[in-house]
């Protein structure tokens, strides 16, 4: 008898045991954090906010002759902070609308895809210019200029505009070769705004083809699509 109750005893122990070990292995699994106890896999923590930007182009009427007469490549930029009224017509130049009603921009486009998206780069965090709102969006905090290129006027710039193809808008090009030209013609009319607006501003700028396409992909967060151009802006260096 006592025999056989100490069997009942131990199959009992056994069996809580068992299911003991089941409900710690049932557990749902921790998430995959890091060393710094956020998620790997999570997008960057925004703790910057959307600006509104001033409106464009006001008290700007330089003739374009003489924004011609002045474009040039300028590569001595200073560290110097830029208003805010500049930044806006710097990406209102850029590509911003001047159609609203059409929703046309200042920049044509081949079959007017209107491909790009335009980020600004400045020493707070990445943003996006929201053209149709002429409004800043935050897409990653923190000084991420110098990731742009190695130039070293990138470091220095108070702000350099990124200029990416997103892909997505050109499936009306079937062959990828045509894509790539479209996207990179349409990429000098954005470029020589910008020019043109620096030259008009008194601004120091310089086209770069030269930059971390990889880098900025990943940075982005870019599925299909790819940065062509990338303009530091800032004042000239007095000499
Ligand atoms: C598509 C393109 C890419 C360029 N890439 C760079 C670059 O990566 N680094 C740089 O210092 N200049 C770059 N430049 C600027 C040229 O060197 C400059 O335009 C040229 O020397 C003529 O000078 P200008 O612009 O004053 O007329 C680039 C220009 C263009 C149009």
């Amino acid at each position: 008898m006592k025999k056989l109750l100490f069997v009942m005893f131990a199959m009992v122990l056994l069996a809580s045991g068992v299911q003991a070990q089941k409900k710690t292995t049932n557990k749902p699994n921790k998430p995959n954090v890091g060393v710094d106890g956020k998620n790997a896999n999570a997008m960057p923590v925004i703790n910057l906010q959307d600006i509104i930007l001033p409106p464009a182009h006001v008290g700007m009427d330089v003739p374009l002759i003489e924004a011609l007469r002045a474009r040039q490549t300028i590569r001595d930029i200073m560290d110097e902070e830029l208003p805010m009224e500049i930044i806006s017509s710097l990406l209102w130049s850029a590509y911003g609308f001047n159609r609203y009603d059409e929703q046309k921009r200042v920049a044509p486009s081949a079959v007017n895809v209107q491909e790009f998206d335009i980020y600004l780069f400045t020493n707070q965090g990445i943003y996006l210019y929201d053209a149709l709102k002429q409004m800043l969006r935050p897409v990653v905090e923190g000084d991420h200029r110098a990731l742009i290129s190695a130039q070293k006027h990138f470091a220095v710039a108070p702000v350099s505009v990124v200029i990416v193809a997103n892909y997505d808008r050109m499936a009306k090009f079937k062959e990828t070769a045509d894509r790539d030209f479209y996207a990179a013609v349409d990429a000098g009319y954005v470029s020589q705004n910008i020019y043109l607006f620096c030259a008009s501003a008194h601004l120091a700028t310089v086209a770069c083809g030269g930059i971390n396409r990889d880098d900025l992909a990943k940075i982005l967060n870019l599925k299909n699509g790819k940065a062509l151009l990338a303009h530091p802006v800032g004042l000239p260096v007095r000499r």
